[in-house]
């Protein structure tokens, strides 16, 4: 039996996972350090936002990246965070209840619950990579945006499908044990999808839904090597991002981080 849930994702990465739900949301209420790819995101987005500008942040977890929009962005905007899972959104809503200019959605990427052409600015950070079907993911974003809509996820010259296999002894969260892993057919039974999408998959499949789109990549390299090795203790998270040479990785998994700008 496969332990997906109705999201597609592993059933005990993110359902019940208070120890990532606590790192994000004391970024969201500035206990913990903005994270590298936050500030990176806020400063294009800062770029392209408008006065009175709508954003949707799709994957929102906590609302964490709002933090590090509000801290360098002086114009008004108005943010709407989108995220399936009560372990993320409850703790959104605390750390923002004050503020009237952001609100939380519950809802799926692949059948996003909000109107059409509705944000001036979307973007989804570190959710493609999960997601199983991508072509879904990207058509339901496209939907929603008006103007720009920002992907960061990990983009090579190839796809690969790349499945992150969960047991009992390094996964708390799961109750597969490691002579459990893989089921008579071969398959895992409990794992998360580590998506790498090609560069020509990406664009063909935006232009497939959009002719007139403009697709482009920009490497995230803004980093600081010294800031997420700090972070590695501070969360104690399994896999947490490291750098080798200059590229950032996850476990045995290099990841080339984009992100990819699609003007509508
Ligand atoms: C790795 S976290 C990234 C959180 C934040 N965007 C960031 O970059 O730090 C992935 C996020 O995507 C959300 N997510 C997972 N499956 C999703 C789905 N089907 N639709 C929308 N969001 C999803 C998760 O709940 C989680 O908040």
């Amino acid at each position: 039996m496969k332990k997906l849930d109705k999201y597609g994702l592993c059933k005990e990465e993110y359902t019940d996972n208070n120890l990532i739900a606590n790192v994000y949301y004391k970024r969201a209420i500035g206990k913990m350090p903005e994270m590298e790819s936050s500030k990176a995101l806020s400063k294009i987005v800062k770029k392209y936002l408008k006065e009175n500008d709508r954003i949707a942040d799709v994957g929102c977890a906590c609302g964490h990246y709002y933090y590090s929009l509000k801290k360098i962005i002086k114009k008004n905007f108005f943010y709407t965070g989108l995220d399936p899972y009560d372990v993320f959104l409850n703790k959104a809503k605390i750390a923002w209840k004050n503020d009237k200019k952001a609100k939380f959605v519950k809802g799926n990427i692949l059948n996003i619950p909000l109107p059409k052409k509705n944000f001036d600015i979307v973007y989804a950070s570190n959710v493609l990579i999960h997601i199983h079907k991508s072509d879904r993911a990207i058509k339901e974003l496209m939907k929603i945006t008006k103007k720009y809509l920002i992907i960061r996820t990990v983009v090579y010259d190839v796809s690969y499908k790349v499945q992150l296999v969960y047991n009992n002894k390094w996964w708390k969260y799961t109750d597969i044990k490691p002579v459990n892993e893989f089921d008579k057919n071969g398959n895992p039974r409990s794992f998360s999808y580590f998506n790498i999408l090609s560069f020509d998959y990406i664009k063909e499949t935006v232009k497939s839904i959009n002719k007139k789109a403009k697709v482009s990549f920009i490497k995230d390299n803004f980093y600081s090597k010294s800031k997420i090795h700090k972070s590695i203790k501070k969360e104690k998270r399994p896999l947490a991002t490291r750098i080798i040479g200059k590229e950032q990785f996850s476990g045995a998994l290099m990841q080339p981080h984009y992100f990819v700008i699609i003007k509508l």
